[in-house]
C-alpha cells in the first residue's frame, strides 16, 4: 500500500510500505476513505516532536471501512464505516475507566502518527478497535464525521467543558485556528452572552465571525483587555480559552479573564509560560489543561448528525488521498490560502 512516512525534519514521502496486518486479537484494519492533517503533523515534519522517529508513518484522523477483525473484536465488523479518533481507548486500565484514556497506561492515548504508524495512509492498523473506533452514523457524510477525529472534541473538552463556560458568560477565546473555531463552535451550544475572537490573522478573524464570535480583535492593532473590560463592566471575561500554544497567548489568557474567571488551555506549548502568581494569587482564578480524552465523541457525533453542530464548515480545501505534498502545502501556508481543514479522500 502507499502511505505518507515521515523521514526527518523536513523529509516525508508517499511512498510504498507494507500494509498493515492484524497484531493483537483487538485489533481492526481499516481502509482509509478520508483524513486530514492536523497542525500537530506540522510540529512533527519540523522536528518538534522527537518521539517520531524516522520510518513513523503521519496522521492521527480518519474515517474509513473496517477490512478485518483480530478474533478478540466483538462489535466491529468487515464491511463497516468508522471513525477512527486521534485517542485510542484500551478500556480497561485506571485512566481508560475514569473517562481518561488521553492518559491510557495500557497501550492507548495519542499514539497514531505518534508511537505507532497512523491514519494518512491507504490502511492503518487500529489496536483496541471495539473501544477505539465509532460507527459513522447513516446518512451523514465521512468528511463531516472526520471533524470528530480530533479538533472538535478537543476543542469541546479542553476549551468549553473545561473552562466550564455558561449561559450569560462572555467566552474570550485567543487564536482562531481550526481549535479555536472548534471551541467557538462548542461555545455557542451553551448561549454565552459574548464571544470574542483574538488573533493576528484577519482572515482568521473573518472565520471567526461566521462561525459565531460576535466580537474580533486583531491583537497587532487593538487591545484585547480593553475590549474585554469594555463589555464586562471593566471585569474581564468569565472564561478565557486559549489555543495557540505559544507563552504570550496563555499570558493574555490569564490577564484577559477576571477575578474567579476559568482559563482553559488548549494550546500544545514548547516553551516555558509565565505564571504572575503577584499578579494572580488574589484572584482566584482556575487554571485547566489537558490532551483531549474523546469522552465527548459520542454526544459530539448525536450534534453533528442533527445537524445542530456544522463540522462541514471546517473544509476548506480537498484533495485525492495520493495528493498529501499538495495539501500539506496548502495547509501550511493557511495564513496566504485560508486553509482551515484540509480533508484528503479516496
Ligand atoms: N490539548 C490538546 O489535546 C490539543 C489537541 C490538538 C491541538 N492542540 C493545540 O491547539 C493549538 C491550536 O491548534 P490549531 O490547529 O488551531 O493551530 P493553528 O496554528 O492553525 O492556529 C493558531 C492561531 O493562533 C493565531 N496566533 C498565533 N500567535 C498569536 C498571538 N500571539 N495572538 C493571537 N493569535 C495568535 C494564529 O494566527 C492562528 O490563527 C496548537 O497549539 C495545537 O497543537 C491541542
Ligand atoms: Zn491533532
Ligand atoms: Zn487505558
Amino acid at each position: 500500500m502507499r502511505a505518507l512516512v515521515y523521514h526527518g525534519p523536513g523529509a516525508k514521502a508517499w511512498e510504498d510500505v507494507p500494509k498493515p496486518e492484524i497484531i493483537a486479537d483487538t485489533d481492526a484494519i481499516v481502509r482509509v476513505d478520508t483524513t486530514t492533517i492536523c497542525g500537530t503533523d506540522l510540529h512533527i515534519l519540523k522536528g518538534d516532536v522527537p518521539v517520531v522517529t524516522d520510518g513513523r508513518i503521519l496522521g492521527h484522523e480518519a474515517v474509513g471501512t473496517v477490512e478485518d477483525v483480530g478474533l478478540g473484536v466483538k462489535n466491529v465488523n468487515p464491511g463497516d464505516r468508522v471513525l477512527v479518533s486521534c485517542v485510542t481507548v484500551c478500556g480497561s486500565c485506571r485512566f481508560c475507566r475514569e473517562g481518561h484514556p488521553g492518559q491510557c497506561l495500557g497501550g492507548g492515548g495519542w499514539i497514531f502518527g505518534y508511537k505507532i504508524d497512523g491514519t494518512q495512509a491507504e490502511y492503518v492498523r487500529v489496536p483496541f478497535a471495539d473501544t477505539s473506533t465509532y460507527p459513522v452514523p447513516e446518512g451523514v457524510t465521512d468528511e463531516k464525521i472526520l471533524m470528530l477525529a480530533d479538533i472538535l472534541p478537543t476543542a469541546y473538552e479542553v476549551g468549553v467543558l473545561n473552562g466550564g463556560v455558561r449561559p450569560g458568560d462572555v467566552v474570550a477565546i485567543v487564536g482562531s485556528g481550526p481549535i479555536g473555531l472548534s471551541a467557538i463552535t462548542g461555545a455557542r451550544l451553551f448561549s454565552p452572552s459574548h464571544i470574542v475572537a483574538i488573533d493576528l490573522a484577519d482572515s482568521r478573524l473573518e472565520a471567526a465571525k461566521q462561525f459565531g464570535a460576535d466580537v474580533t480583535v486583531n491583537n497587532t492593532t487593538e487591545d484585547p483587555l480593553a475590549v474585554i473590560r469594555s463589555l464586562t463592566g471593566g471585569l474581564g471575561a468569565d472564561v478565557a480559552i486559549e489555543a495557540v500554544g505559544v507563552p504570550a497567548t496563555f499570558e493574555l489568557a490569564v490577564q484577559l479573564s477576571r477575578p474567579g474567571g476559568r482559563i482553559a488551555n488548549i494550546g500544545v506549548h514548547g516553551k516555558p509560560a509565565t505564571l504572575h502568581l503577584e499578579d494572580q494569587w488574589i484572584r482566584n482564578i482556575t487554571i485547566t489543561t489537558g490532551l483531549v480524552d474523546t469522552y465527548s465523541t459520542p454526544t459530539l457525533l448525536r450534534l453533528v448528525t442533527s445537524g445542530q453542530l456544522d463540522a462541514g464548515r471546517f473544509i476548506t480545501h480537498r484533495f485525492a488521498l495520493d495528493e498529501f505534498d499538495e495539501a500539506y502545502d496548502v495547509f501550511a501556508r493557511a495564513g496566504e490560502t485560508g486553509a482551515l481543514k484540509v480533508v484528503l479522500s479516496r
